[in-house]
């Protein structure tokens, strides 16, 4: 794993998943670019960033897999999540019907992973407080019936974003 020169102790991949416009690639070009786009287009097929994070004085290289969440749009599902050891599952609190697909997803993950994996529920889009459709509440619960880490972010205004990754990586880790 050990590139030369490079250092990193560790190489973990992460997935991130969720229905489509929840906000998944705009919450990875925060974390690994302080990048923010308004008007995003769907991903097509899969693309990954890889992030360097020191954890605890080791280097820990963390590359993050996104993917379409349109059906259309996806790649090869089982090479998706091949290796992964943590996976963002996420939902868009201000659209109830991405809420409801949470269990679909983990369904998915669950079917397709090798190992156990870190697992956070994250509903994005918390700065959208007017228009919510999912309480704080209802996350929490689910993320605590199925085991899973929570946490509301923003990629818009970044509430989060870092802290959301950070605490599936050092859980890996
Ligand atoms: P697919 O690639 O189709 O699966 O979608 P995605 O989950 O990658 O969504 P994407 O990141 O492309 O974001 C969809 C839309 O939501 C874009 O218009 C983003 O600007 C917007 N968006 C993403 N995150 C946030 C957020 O935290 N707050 C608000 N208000 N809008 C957001
Ligand atoms: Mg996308």
């Amino acid at each position: 794993m050990e590139q030369d020169g490079g250092g990193e102790d560790y190489l973990f991949k992460i997935v991130i998943i969720g229905d489509s416009a929840v906000g998944k690639s705009n919450l990875l070009s925060r974390y690994a670019r302080n990048e923010f786009d308004l008007h995003s287009k769907a991903t097509i097929g899969v693309e990954f960033q890889t992030q360097v994070v020191d954890i605890d004085g080791k280097e820990v290289k963390a590359q993050i897999w996104d993917t379409a969440g349109q059906e259309r749009f996806r790649a090869v599902t089982s090479a998706y999540y091949r290796g992964a050891v943590g996976a963002l599952v996420v939902y868009d609190i201000s659209r109830r019907t991405t809420f409801d697909s949470v269990k679909r997803w983990l369904d998915e993950l669950t079917t397709h992973s090798d190992t156990t994996v870190a697992r956070m529920l994250v509903g994005n889009k918390c700065d959208l407080e007017n228009i919510r459709d999912v309480s704080v509440e209802e996350g929490k619960s689910l993320a605590e019936a199925e085991g899973l880490f929570f946490m509301e972010t923003s990629a818009l205004d970044s509430t989060n974003v870092k802290t959301a990754f950070e605490i599936v990586i050092r859980e890996i880790y």
